[in-house]
Formats: C-alpha cells, structure tokens, sequence
C-alpha cells in the first residue's frame, strides 16, 4: 500500500486518519484500519449488549446483508484435496520458503527514482524476477508472462472458455526501503525471511509479498494437481507501488488497456484490508473504495527591499495568514448513506453484538431517519480519525520562505496536503480552496491566479500575486465506488470465498463465523490505474490482525508474517480462483 509522494509511508496510511497511528503491530490490514482503529474509542465505553436492541428494532435483512460460505461444486474435490495439502506440516514448510525466499531478495522502492534503463536501482528486480523462476517452475512453464516496462510481470494462465471474463489478481514486487538507523531495532535482519517456528521475518513479509507470493504458490499448487482453468486469470505485479506506480502499474494498465481493453475483467483483487475481531464478531473488510488525493501549493509574491523599511506584510506575513484560513475553516463532514464508510457502520451496527446499544440503535434507525443519522453521526465523529476516513481532510505538511534576515521574502510557499472524501471530487476540492482565499488575496492586494485560472482582472495593479496549484501533478480522483447490493456477484463471490477460506482453516462451517463488510481506504494501491478494466475492484488481503500482539510492522521494524496465516492466504487464493472459474454470475 502507498501513499502519492511520501516515502515509508506506515501501511497504516490506509487507517481511518491517513496514517496517524504508527503502524506497532503486524500485517495490520485494513480490517484493523477502516473499523478496528476508528471504533477504538467506543470499545473503552462498550457495554455488554448482546441481543439487548434486536428485540425492539429487528435489523432489516437488507443491512449488510451477507453472502453465504461458497465452497466450489464442479471442482469440490480438488478444493478438498488441496485443502487438506494445506494442513500438511510439508506444506507450511513449503509456504515458508517461499515467501522467506522472496523476503530474501531486496526489492526497495524510493520516492522520484529515474526511469527503468536510467536508475541502476531498478536492476536488482531482474533478481527477483530469476527467484520467481525458480521457486515456481510450473507457472512459468504453463503461464504465458509479458514483462512490461522490463520488471512489470504480467502473466496470463489461459481458460478454455473464452467468452468468460478474465479475473485480474495483482499485488506488488516492490517494498517500502528500511530506515538504516532501525536495523538494530530488527529482532531479525530485515531481509533474512528467517522463520523462526511461527513468524516469517523481513520487509516485504506482509506488504505486499504476502500478496504476490501468496497468488503465486497458489496457482503453482493448482498447476501440481493438474488444474486446467475454463476462466482466464491474469496476474499483474507492478515494481514500484510504494512510489506511486508511475513505471509499474501505469505501464501494465497500458499494456492491458491495449490487449485486454476497457471493462475487460470480471473483477479485480489487489492488496489492501484483511480480517480481524470488532466488538466481539470477526469482520473482514475489502475495501470497496479509495480516497482521493491533491497536494495544494500555495505561492506568495510581493516586493523585496530591505528589512529596515518594511511593508505592513511580508510574503510570508501574508502566507501565515493564509495557512490560518484553512485551519479555522475545517471541512464540513456528513455521513452519506451511501458512502462505503456509512456501509462499514451500518454492518457492525448490524453484526457486532458488543457495539454500544445506543449507536447500534441510531445506526440502524439511520437508514430511514435523519435525526437518527445525526445522532449516529455525532457519536462516530467523536472519533477524530473515522471523521477524517468519511471526509476530505487537510494538513499543512510543507512550507518556506525567506533567505536572510535583512531581506524581505520576495517568495514564499507552503502545501496543503488534501485526502478527498468518496463523496467528494478535485474539482469540488479546488473550488472550496479557491474559494476560501480569494476574500484575502483582495484584502492583501494580490493577483490571484487558482488552478490555472485567473481571477483577478487582467492587468490590473497589485501589490504581489497568490498562485495556488497542483504542487506536484499528482491529483487523484477518489476511486469509483464497487458494488456491493444483494445482486453484486463479484462481492458474493469475494465474500463467500473469504469464508469459506476462513472456515475450512478452522475446521468449522457457517456463514456467521465471519462477516465481510465493505470497507474504504484512505491511501492508495496500484488499482488507481486500473479502473477501466472493471467496476468491481476489491482491495483484500487475507491476513488476520492480531491487535498488535505480534511483533511485526508494515512499513517499519519488525515485518512479519505468521506462516498459519500465509498458508491461509493460499487457501484465500485457491478458493477465490476455483469460485470464480466456475461461477456463472461474474
Ligand atoms: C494594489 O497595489 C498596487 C501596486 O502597489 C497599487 O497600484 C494599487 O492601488 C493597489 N490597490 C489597492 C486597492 O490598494
Ligand atoms: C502558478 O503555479 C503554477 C505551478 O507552479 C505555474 O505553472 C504557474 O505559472 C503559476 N501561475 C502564476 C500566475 O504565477
Ligand atoms: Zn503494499
């Protein structure tokens, strides 16, 4: 997971308030992130409210509304076969080479790298790419690979039925660089993938080779018993996800845009949240969405001279007071019923018998009532950073100006770095900015230009200029939203497979044992070039949080990842491409 032009990013960008919480625990998927981290506070206040509420307010069959446990039919016994390889301590054994295999080629991404064939740092890809080789010689004898910008790895294991849409699995080679200052922090050396009984040690473990090693074991094993797909399933590996994607996933997108075309897959499932336990109920929570992004720049100009004769504002006089109109003006926040967030509360309200009875009771009287999605909505916000997850936040991250003492600032410069709220959009964002300075630039005397635009008259005399801009070219749209109504068959799909995965590691059946509830992400994945290929994009990743009980950190010390869990990525897998190779629904 990244973040648009922030280097080592914690992983827990994606939490609810875009990275405030240093990520301490492990492989903290989004799951932790949309719901656990945000509901926090309501947990320290939590009753006992089992069943207290339902009898008075049945919840409605239609909130969060769950898909059943979808163990595939036509291919049960291989399903079942492979199922019980996976419990075999052999094949733990296996899973750990692999993936403690790939931990052990170092595959650091840095923020504005040169292009491929200019940085020498692209090079040590090419190793990652011969481990691959190696460790999976069945997927390179029966997947035909195109490597796209030399290290994107685009792979497509042919179907027999051509009329079925292709699914796409993507995850990245690349992982966030180590901070040389922390290595003695590392209870094992960062890129050692020394197992030590339990744990998977090293960067990458979890983000996102977890993800990458974890599709490819899978179709590997599915290739061991012969399996032979009627539904295509491409992979797409981008190599610099951690910085944003230009030569990675921008490349591959062009590449399928031109083989595949527009609204050419079935659906889409990259890295993103996984499961873990809210208010006494295991929820898994596939981001179905992500916010957008825009780092506003924000340029004062005004005469120089000399300090001893100066004007009533400086550059960065005027600049101060600037920054001060964003601060008294935060964003007005709401929670839309049809916001992926609204979505995630209305599944605890509606699953999660330790919810605090009251909020349980606003959340679902909020589907019809606004004075109970007031209520509701009051009681969330309380919690500054799920606010922030619902909304279009700011934060004034960069500023300078000024050379010397004795000379007035002719420049001076800050940037607001804005997460666009999915009800939002950047041009919404533009305008409120522009919006909100324009009573002050007329007060300072400055010509004001916004976006391109100017708007101020032309030629007429000013005493300096205020330029706001897209600091870095680098505006994202927020994500369009997936489906996920009763009839979305790419979602049931992804949840029954997420279920049945998480059932048969345990040996239990049902369909209650874990809930999938839509979540959102606040950072971004490789999927933002990727929206063209279909509406469904799902961003999951099928690790357990642990609630920080196990030492191991995305994005900084410590990355781990248990190898129980990682074998239980492979079922993920196994069972998502056997559900979908046979479902006549997507
Ligand atoms: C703005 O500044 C310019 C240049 O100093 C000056 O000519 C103009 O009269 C000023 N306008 C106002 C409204 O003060
Ligand atoms: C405003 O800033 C942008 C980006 O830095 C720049 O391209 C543009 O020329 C500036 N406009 C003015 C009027 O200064
Ligand atoms: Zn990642």
């Amino acid at each position: 997971m990244s973040d648009p032009k922030e280097k080592a990013q914690p992983a827990t960008e994606l939490l609810p308030g875009a990275g405030y919480p240093k990520p301490k625990s492990k492989c903290k998927s989004i799951a932790v992130k949309t719901v656990l981290v945000a509901f926090v506070f309501l947990a320290s206040t939590a009753f006992s409210a089992r069943g207290a509420f339902r009898e008075f307010h049945p919840v409605k069959a239609n909130v969060c509304s769950q898909a059943g446990e979808l163990i595939p039919e036509k291919n049960e016994a291989l399903w079942e076969s492979l199922s019980k390889i996976y419990g075999t301590e052999d094949f733990k054994m296996r899973a750990v080479d692999w993936l403690g295999g790939a931990v052990r080629v170092p595959t650091e991404s840095y923020d504005k790298m040169e292009p491929v064939g200019i940085d020498p740092r692209w090079e040590k890809f090419s190793a990652f790419h011969d481990y691959l080789l190696q460790a999976f010689p069945k997927v390179h004898t029966t997947l035909e690979l195109t490597k796209v910008n030399t290290y994107g790895l685009l792979y497509e294991w042919k179907g027999s039925d051509t009329y079925l849409q292709p699914i796409l699995l993507a995850a990245h080679q690349d992982v966030v660089p180590v901070e040389p200052t922390t290595y003695s922090q590392w209870q094992h050396e960062p890129f050692s993938g020394y197992f030590d009984g339990e744990l998977i040690w090293g960067r990458g473990s979890c983000d996102d080779k977890s993800g990458l090693i974890g599709i490819m074991s899978t179709i590997e094993s599915l290739l061991e018993q012969d399996f032979k797909p009627s539904r295509s399933v491409v992979l797409a590996f981008g190599f610099d996800e951690e910085a944003s994607g230009i030569y990675g996933a921008q490349s591959l997108a062009a590449a399928m845009l031109e083989r595949y075309g527009t609204d050419s897959f079935a659906m889409l499932v990259d890295e993103g949240s996984g499961y873990g336990d809210q208010y006494g109920q295991v929820f898994a929570t596939p981001g179905i969405g992500e916010k957008g992004y825009l780092d506003v720049r924000i340029d004062v100009a005004s005469p120089g001279g000399h300090s001893s004769l100066p004007p009533p504002h400086t550059s960065i006089g005027m600049l101060a007071q600037l920054l001060v109109e964003f601060e008294q003006n935060p964003f007005e926040v709401h929670l839309s019923r049809d916001s992926p967030t609204y979505k995630t509360v209305q599944c605890l309200a509606a699953h999660a018998p330790d919810l605090p009875p009251s909020l349980k009771k606003e959340i679902l009287e909020s589907e019809y009532s606004d004075r109970a999605l007031s209520a509701a909505e009051k009681t969330l916000f309380e919690n500054r950073k799920f606010k922030s997850l619902v909304g279009t936040t700011q934060a004034i991250d960069l500023i300078q100006g000024g050379v010397k003492t004795n000379a007035l600032p002719e420049q001076a410069w800050a940037v607001v770095n804005h997460r666009i709220s999915t009800e939002s959009s950047i041009d919404e964002l533009k305008n409120r900015d522009t919006d909100l300075l324009q009573y002050l630039a007329g007060d300072f005397n400055l010509s004001y230009s916004a976006f391109g635009v100017s708007l101020s008259e032309a030629n007429a005399p000013a005493y300096g200029s205020l330029n706001l801009s897209d600091a870095w070219g680098t505006g994202l749209k927020p994500a369009p939203i997936s489906p996920t109504d009763g009839d979305a068959a790419p979602y049931n799909l992804l949840s029954g497979s997420i279920k049945a995965a998480y059932n048969s590691h345990r040996n239990i059946g049902g369909n209650d044992n874990i809930v999938v509830s839509p979540g959102i992400m606040s950072g971004n994945t490789d999927t933002r070039y990727y929206w063209d290929f279909t509406n469904h994009i799902f961003r999951y990743g099928h690790s357990r949080s642990v609630g920080g009980s196990l030492p191991s950190g995305v994005h900084t010390v410590n990355e781990a990842m248990s190898a129980d869990n990682f074998v239980e990525i492979i079922r993920f897998f196994t069972t998502l491409i056997l559900n979908a190779d046979e479902s006549k629904l997507i």
